[in-house]
């Protein structure tokens, strides 16, 4: 358990087999040197035996002195020894090579399978995130359906005052056609008296009123809720949502938008009945406002502003 571990030879048993073929091979030529030396010696030995110490000196064969046969049958055993080492080569020969030859191939082939491996594993890994990155743009795409700008849309004098007499208390052509700009195409939502002020629905909005009345009676395309969440969800699927009113509604959903569109009415107007709900600037703030004085279509000047919850 806490002994030392036993060291694994870094050098492989292929490079030991290489290493050992080389060393073999160097043993090889060493000996084809010595032999070569050996016979250069030997030769010289023999012509000096025959020719300086006379031996056999009467030995011929075919008119030919015998140290000169001696000398060529040296000669070809020394052409056999080189021929083995270099065209042969009995320890490196084509045996080892086609072993060796088998070997790379193997490995090779090992290689291309780990890699084969390691690809479908990342291609895996891949199509997996790719299919998270889906699963997340629909995610976010669902969530950007969800998350829209509720928006309060009110006209409103210096004292907050909205309507009297369940009818508004100023007639503003601009900010009635800013109200049509701003709310056509989208979802209003509105108290059942708000709802009843107008001679007949709005061209071209959702009208979606709120009443506590179970049989409430309206007509064709106008929706009817029993509170503020339901008509919220009703208009889900629009992106801006309005909220236009009354008094009681607007007191209700102040917490809920996220934008306001104010018309600041200026002038004060005694005798309403209905009040827009104070705004606090610590929790709304404002992004743009544009000024218009009275004039003979104007009896009041006013001001659109932008408010945005911070
Ligand atoms: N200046 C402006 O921009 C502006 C805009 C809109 C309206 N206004 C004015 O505002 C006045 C109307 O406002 P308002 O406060 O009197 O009435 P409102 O807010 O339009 O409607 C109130 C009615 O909505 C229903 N309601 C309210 N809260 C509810 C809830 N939580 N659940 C279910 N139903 C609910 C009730 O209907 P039921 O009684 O049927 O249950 C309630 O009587 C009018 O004078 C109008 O001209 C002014």
């Amino acid at each position: 358990m806490f002994g030392k571990k036993k060291q694994v030879s870094s050098i492989d048993k292929d490079q030991l087999e290489l290493i050992e073929n080389a060393q073999k091979r160097i043993r090889q030529k060493k000996r084809l040197y010595i032999h070569f030396v050996i016979f250069l010696i030997g030769a010289v030995f023999l012509i000096l035996a025959n020719t300086v110490l006379g031996i056999g000196k009467d030995f011929t064969i075919a008119g030919i002195n015998w140290f000169v046969y001696a000398i060529l049958a040296w000669l070809f055993l020394f052409a056999y020894h080189f021929i083995t080492v270099f065209i042969t080569h009995k320890f490196m020969g084509k045996e080892w090579e086609k072993q060796q030859l088998d070997k790379l191939v193997n490995q090779q082939q090992q290689r291309i399978d780990k890699l084969k491996e390691d690809f479908l594993k990342e291609e895996k890994k891949i199509a997996q995130s790719q299919a998270y990155n889906e699963s997340q743009l629909a995610n976010n795409t669902e969530e950007k359906k969800n998350s829209n700008e509720l928006t309060i849309i009110v006209a409103a004098g210096e004292d907050n005052a909205i309507g009297k007499d369940n009818d508004l208390i100023w007639h503003l052509s601009n900010d009635l056609r800013r109200f049509k700009e701003l709310t056509s195409g989208h979802h209003i939502i509105m108290g059942r008296k708000t709802f009843e002020s107008f001679p007949k629905p709005l061209p071209n909005r959702t009208h979606i009123v709120i009443t506590r009345q179970n049989d409430y009676k309206v007509p064709n395309g106008v929706i009817v809720v029993n509170n503020l969440e339901d008509a919220i969800d009703a208009a889900r699927k629009d992106d801006q949502p309005f909220i236009i009113g009354g008094g009681e509604i607007y007191r209700q959903s102040i917490a809920l938008a996220n934008k306001l569109e104010m018309t600041r009415v200026h002038s004060t107007f005694e005798g309403a009945d209905t009040f827009f709900p104070e705004i606090n600037p610590e929790k709304w703030k404002e992004v743009s406002r544009t000024t218009h004085d009275a004039d003979d279509n104007h009896k009041y000047a006013f001001s659109f502003i932008t408010y945005e919850k911070r």
